[in-house]
Order: structure tokens, then C-alpha cells, then sequence
């Protein structure tokens, strides 16, 4: 058992808090930047930083938000002001997570398929960040549905990446969000998504059980069961929640404290709405906290908004906490789409 195992616990809980879910802004400075360059915001680690400064220090985002993921580059940044983010986040109330997978790369001889890299060195980056302050780390894996993959190779691969990263935060104290993400691309139906997160969580759960993983001292991130961007036939808010709850029901020990979702390039509405119907619906049937741990469907309106001009930032982050609001309340099951239109000052 880990030394820290009491603390991971506690951790753990404390993320999925009643009302609560985490904030992805681990973006890489790839991804960043590409977001940054539609909007025409200079891709400098200075707008980066601003950014990351805009978010961390929206007012009284810890009523919804329990803790946020950073990168790299993020963690070791500091406010304007000069305080490090991490302090800056301990001041707000919010526990600090870090991106520790090097990224998805292409799958030795599986055409289409991807693979997380990053175990090497992860032990020893892991005592690195602990000391930093971080407490959880995130980790994302990325199966692609396409006519015929997922192939088994992938799934396993991925699935034993993901044990192995588990066990080394857990032996060096953070909390692992084990992210196994079907992505939406395609135009597969909701049936064929949910077969395939179904192959991926058993593939999971038997790697994290076989790598001696604690189910009680980590988070699970995955996507939804959702029909495919281009299917022609969408699925309902009803569909998506049902089966997405069965699938869990299937693979999900008891033990895991919660579920944290990603948006998965959802539209900011449905990713709400989904989430919501799931509470409401089957939140009573689920040993574990369902919310959220959304990226693009929490930022997005602010990240606009801002659109690299200081000016902006006050209003940014009222769209900001708008967002992160609403997801909360749909943590609860408590979300009305009425709620959309509730006055931001902006
Ligand atoms: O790894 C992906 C992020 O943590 C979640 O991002 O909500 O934009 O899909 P997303």
C-alpha cells in the first residue's frame, strides 16, 4: 500500500465534492496555440500564461470547480503579481493537477491508431510535481473508432500504458485520472460507440486490477456513449445518458470515487445536458459521483471573449464561472437549459 494512500483518499473525495467537478487546462502548447491562432491571439508563452492567470483567478470559481489540470509549462508559471499558479490555486481553494502523458503517438503497425507515450522518467517527474504541490495527474488515451478499428492491440496497449501510469502516481502520492477516451470523430452509431467503450473499460479495469491500481485512490475520465459526430442519426439526451450510466454499471468497481467526464468536443449545451440527465435519471442507481472534468466545454465562451485582450478579462471570467456554474448544478442533477440565459454581466 502507498504511503500516501490516507491522502489519496482524501483527495479523491474532495475532487468529486457534491456540486463540483475539475477544470481541464492542461492543453499542450500545441493545442493552445491552435486554439490561440483562430482567434488571432499571439501564440507566446506570455498570452499563454495570461490565459492560465484569467482562469485561476476567476472569482469564486471553487464553488464548482475543485480543482484544475495544468501542463507543464503552466505549473511553473506565475501570476503577474509573481505568484506561482500553484499558490495561486491553494489560495482560491483549488487542488492542483498536472498533465503527465508526453502525448498520442502513431501505433506501430496499427494504420489510424494511436498511442500515450510519457512512462519514461514518469516516476521521477511525479516526485517532481508532488513537491511543486500537485496532488492528481491526468493521463489521456485515445482510441479511434473507424471501420475496423478499434484493433485489440490498441485497446491493450493503451490499457496497460494507462495501469502503469496509474501505479506510479498512486506509489509517488497523486491522485491518477485515468482517461480512456472513444473519440466522437466519425460516423459510427451510438451502438458501435458503446460496444467499443465497453472493450475499452474491461481492458482497463483488468489492467489496473492486474498493475495493483487502489480503486478507492483514482478518478476515471472517460467520453460519453455518444453517436458519432457525422452518424446521421443522433442520438437523444435520453440515449446518451442511459447507456453511457450502463456501460459504467458494467465496468466500473464500486470503489472509484467518482467519474469525471470530458466533453469531447460536445457542443457546451449537450455536454451540460447530458451530464444533468444522468443525475437526474440514474444518478440514485450510481456507487459513484458522476461530473464532470471538462475542457473546451467550459473555457470556450471565455477563451472568446478574452481573445487576448486584458480589457476583456473581468467578463471572460464571469463567462467562465457561467459555465462552470452550470455544469455544477448539473453534477447535482439540478441543471434547467433556462439557466442559459441567466444575466451574465458582460
Ligand atoms: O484530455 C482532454 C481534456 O482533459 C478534456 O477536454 O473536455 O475539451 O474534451 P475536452
Amino acid at each position: 500500500m502507498s504511503i500516501y494512500a490516507d491522502e489519496m483518499r482524501q483527495t479523491a473525495q474532495a475532487m468529486v465534492a457534491p456540486g463540483k467537478g475539475i477544470l481541464a487546462m492542461d492543453e499542450s502548447n500545441a493545442t493552445c496555440n491552435k486554439r490561440f491562432a483562430k482567434l488571432g491571439i499571439p501564440t507566446t508563452e506570455e498570452r499563454r500564461r495570461a490565459y492560465r492567470e484569467l482562469i485561476l483567478t476567476t472569482p469564486n470559481l471553487s464553488e464548482f470547480i475543485s480543482g484544475a489540470i495544468l501542463y507543464d509549462e503552466t505549473i511553473r508559471q506565475s501570476s503577474q503579481a509573481g505568484v506561482p499558479f500553484t499558490q495561486v490555486m491553494q489560495n482560491a481553494g483549488m487542488i492542483v493537477g498536472i498533465k503527465v502523458d508526453t502525448g498520442a503517438k502513431d501505433l506501430a503497425a496499427c494504420p489510424g491508431e494511436k498511442i500515450t507515450e510519457g512512462l519514461d522518467g514518469l516516476r521521477e517527474r511525479i516526485a517532481e510535481y508532488y513537491q511543486m504541490g500537485a496532488r492528481f495527474a491526468k493521463w489521456r488515451a485515445v482510441i479511434t473508432i473507424g471501420e475496423p478499428i478499434p484493433s485489440p492491440t490498441c485497446i491493450e496497449t493503451n490499457a496497460h500504458a494507462l495501469a502503469r501510469y496509474a501505479a506510479l502516481c498512486q506509489e509517488g502520492g497523486l491522485v491518477p485520472i485515468v482517461e480512456p477516451e472513444v473519440l466522437i470523430d466519425g460516423n459510427h452509431s451510438i451502438e458501435r460507440c458503446y460496444e467499443v467503450t465497453d472493450q475499452t473499460l474491461q481492458a482497463v479495469f483488468t489492467q489496473l486490477r492486474l498493475q495493483k491500481v487502489a480503486f478507492d485512490q483514482m478518478i476515471l475520465k472517460p467520453s460519453m456513449v455518444i453517436s458519432g459526430l457525422e452518424c446521421p442519426v443522433q442520438a437523444t439526451v435520453d440515449q446518451v445518458a442511459e447507456m453511457t450510466i450502463q456501460v459504467l454499471r458494467n465496468n466500473v468497481p464500486a470503489s472509484v470515487p467518482g467519474i469525471a467526464f470530458l466533453s469531447g468536443g460536445q457542443s457546451n449545451q449537450r455536454s451540460t445536458e447530458h451530464l444533468n440527465t444522468m443525475n437526474v435519471k440514474y444518478g440514485a442507481l450510481c456507487p459513484w459521483r458522476v461530473t464532470f472534468s471538462y475542457a473546451r466545454a467550459i473555457q470556450q465562451p471565455a477563451l472568446e471573449y478574452w481573445a487576448g485582450h486584458d480589457a476583456n478579462i473581468p467578463a471572460a471570467q464571469q463567462l467562465l464561472y457561467h459555465r462552470a456554474k452550470l455544469n455544477g448544478s448539473a453534477s447535482l442533477g439540478k441543471y434547467d437549459p433556462a439557466m442559459e440565459k441567466q444575466t451574465v454581466l458582460v
